[in-house]
């Protein structure tokens, strides 16, 4: 059986919404110590939608993999979905990881939580 599976391969060659936005309403930033990669997702959000979202991945396949699956999995959606995006759902998109890359979708489901925390803390009304 190949490592990767097909879709890990498409996301990891064509990876979806990579970038900045510049006037992001929310930026989270999140790293994995013992490998050292890094990611960073910006979130343009209104009326509690998700309307726009790119990322910056320092990383292994499986994370870059996992952060444009993740992005494709949150734009659109509104937050109350979006906080319960998991790494393991992100993981099933992705039709599996092997074992030892899991926790590279981990570093997907943080750095969305931590940019919804950076949201909340700007606008405390606005929490879900
Ligand atoms: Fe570091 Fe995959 S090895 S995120």
């Amino acid at each position: 059986m190949a490592l990767y599976s097909a879709k890990v391969m498409d996301h990891f060659r064509n990876p979806r919404n990579v970038g900045v936005i510049e006037d992001a309403d929310a930026v989270g930033e999140v790293g994995n110590v013992q490998c050292g990669d890094i990611m960073k997702m910006y979130l343009k959000i209104d009326d509690d939608v998700v309307t726009d979202i790119k990322f910056e991945t320092f990383g292994c396949a499986s994370a870059v993999a996992s952060s444009s699956m993740a992005t494709e999995l949150i734009k659109g959606k509104p937050l109350k979905e979006v906080m319960e995006l998991t790494n393991k759902a992100v993981a099933e998109a992705l039709d599996g990881l092997p074992d030892y890359k899991m926790h590279c979708s981990v570093l997907a489901e943080e750095a969305i939580q931590a940019a919804l925390e950076d949201y909340f803390k700007k606008y405390p009304e606005k929490r879900v």
